[in-house]
């Protein structure tokens, strides 16, 4: 379970906060969505609980840990992010992309990763790929060697941050039964602005706007609230409503 308590985080020498007060729990077992408008906080949240920013208020907890207080290489094991950005490197092939990742993340011998590499490629059916380099293969394509690698580390969590971005209606379709099939694999925490891509994938939601967790709860009642335009942020100097 990864429990988020009363977080507010401010970027430095902005007025307002990104997000304030948030409160969530993504249990096990579950795909949860993270979802609302452009600049409602969804990657600030993305970014608080990879760690990469500290809320200046408010605690995550990471099973029975201080999300922040555990060590660097036990954390990153333990919590793996696939941005928009993919990072894969461009000039290893989509192997040689995994087994760097198991060398230095699991200290693991060469030859070692790279069989774990290989079977992971495998048993995400797309070892047809293994020695593509990343620009001979597709935006889906490229998503999942991102969740591949992130897979190698056996984490509890794997945070995606608007996977279907650069992917057309089908492709995300066939990715949404991709990442459904992944269940077992771990815990995934997907942050999306697609609804539909949402419904699909995931059973939790969490809606964010203007930094606020407006509505959290069963995914096709967050959903239906959206459309109805049910979730209003009342704080909103704009008083909009989201529809
Ligand atoms: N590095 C930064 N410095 C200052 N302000 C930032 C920074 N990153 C984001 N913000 C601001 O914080 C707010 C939340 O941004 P965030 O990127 O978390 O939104 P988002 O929901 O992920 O949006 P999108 O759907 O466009 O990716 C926005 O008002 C944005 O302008
Ligand atoms: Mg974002």
């Amino acid at each position: 379970m990864i429990k988020v308590k009363n977080i507010s985080y401010q970027y430095t020498g902005a007025e307002t906060p990104a997000i304030e007060s948030i409160s969530a729990e993504f249990p096990r077992g579950t795909i949860s969505a993270i979802l609302g408008e452009s600049g409602s906080g969804k990657t600030t949240m993305l970014m608080c609980l990879g760690r990469f920013i500290k809320p200046q208020k408010g605690t995550i907890e990471l099973g029975d840990d201080d999300l922040y207080a555990l060590p660097e290489l036990e954390f990153r094991k333990r919590l793996g992010i696939v941005f928009q950005k993919l990072y894969l490197f461009p000039h290893l092939t989509v192997l040689e992309n995994l087994k760097l990742a198991a060398v230095h993340a699991l200290g693991q011998s060469r030859h070692q990763a790279q069989e774990e590499g290989r079977a992971m490629l495998d048993h995400l059916s797309i070892s047809d790929i293994v020695n593509n380099y990343p620009n001979q293969i597709s935006g889906g394509q490229a998503q999942r060697v991102a969740i591949a690698r992130a897979l190698l580390l056996k984490p509890d969590y794997v945070l995606l941050d608007e996977p279907t971005s650069a992917l057309d209606a089908n492709t995300t379709h066939e990715f949404g039964q991709w990442l459904c099939s992944l269940k077992d694999e771990t815990n995934f925490i997907v942050v999306t602005h697609d609804t539909l891509f949402a419904k699909e994938v995931a059973s939790l939601g969490f809606y964010l706007s203007n930094g606020k967790m407006l509505d959290s709860g069963n995914i096709d009642k967050i959903i239906h609230n959206v459309h109805q335009g049910q979730v209003t942020d009342k704080n909103s100097s704009k008083g909009k409503v989201y529809a």
